[in-house]
């Protein structure tokens, strides 16, 4: 008998490999959330698992619209995204259509930068969605511009596309109206 060395090969664990496992722990979990919670990602519904916002991050892509751009975005065509807008920065608020889509109590907000009205509130004067805040306390206008810049950005459904192009404001500002707080409203602290 001749001794041929059995040439046994190492028990390697290579990348496909690393990919099986991965991809089997990816599905199991997606098959027990759906077991137990009917939802394939444990209820969790948030811009992280979307992919308008995934390819947004990775390609690190900021719109840059002019103002009639913008107004493409108010929810009339189903197609595209709602955008809103605050002083210049524009945000995807798709997942909420119910509320700013064209049957939404906000819809007025959409496809336009109303800085003046997340201020003011007084929401029933269609000359208040304008980015003109001339006429306004400064203090109270620039806290609430960065609060509603900052609920639009950390939200966990919305997030920041881009920014708007302000076109040279003409004419008188918005007569002066009584303003309107949301409910719980911490007002800006006063010197
Ligand atoms: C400066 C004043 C105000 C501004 C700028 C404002 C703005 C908004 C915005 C942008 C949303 C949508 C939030 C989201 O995307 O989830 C919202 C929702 C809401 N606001 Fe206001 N709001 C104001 C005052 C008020 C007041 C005074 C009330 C009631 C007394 C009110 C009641 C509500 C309710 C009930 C919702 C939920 C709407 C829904 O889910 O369909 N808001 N508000
Ligand atoms: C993901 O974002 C897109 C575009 O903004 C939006 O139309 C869509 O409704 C979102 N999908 C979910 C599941 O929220
Ligand atoms: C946006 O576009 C306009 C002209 O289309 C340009 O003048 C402006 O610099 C751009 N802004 C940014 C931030 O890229
Ligand atoms: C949205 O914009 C389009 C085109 O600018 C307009 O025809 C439509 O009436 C607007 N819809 C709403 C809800 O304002
Ligand atoms: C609005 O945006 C303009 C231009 O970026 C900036 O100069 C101004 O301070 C902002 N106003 C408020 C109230 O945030």
């Amino acid at each position: 008998m001749t001794d041929v060395k059995q040439e046994k090969k190492p028990d390697s664990f290579g990348f496909v490999d690393v990919l099986r496992v991965l991809g089997g722990v990816i599905f199991l979990n997606a098959f027990l959330s759906w077991w137990f919670t009917s939802s394939s990602t444990w209820g969790y519904d948030g811009k992280w698992i979307n992919t308008s916002y995934l390819a947004h991050r990775i390609t690190n892509n900021f719109v840059n619209l002019t103002l009639e751009e913008l107004s493409l975005f108010n929810g009339t065509d189903s197609r595209l995204p709602i955008y809103v807008a605050v002083n210049g920065s524009v945000y995807d608020v798709s997942a909420s259509r119910g509320i700013y889509g064209p049957k939404g109590s906000y819809r007025m907000l959409s496809g336009k930068d109303a800085a003046r009205v997340y201020v003011t509130g007084c929401f029933r004067n269609p000359a208040e969605y304008t980015y003109d805040l001339r006429g306004l306390d400064e203090e109270e206008a620039s806290h609430d511009v960065k609060e509603w810049q900052i609920f639009y950005e950390h939200h966990p459904k919305y997030w920041l596309v881009g920014h708007v192009q302000h076109e040279v404001i003409q004419g008188e500002p918005p007569e002066p109206c009584e303003h309107v707080k949301f409910p719980g409203y911490h007002a800006p602290r006063s010197h």
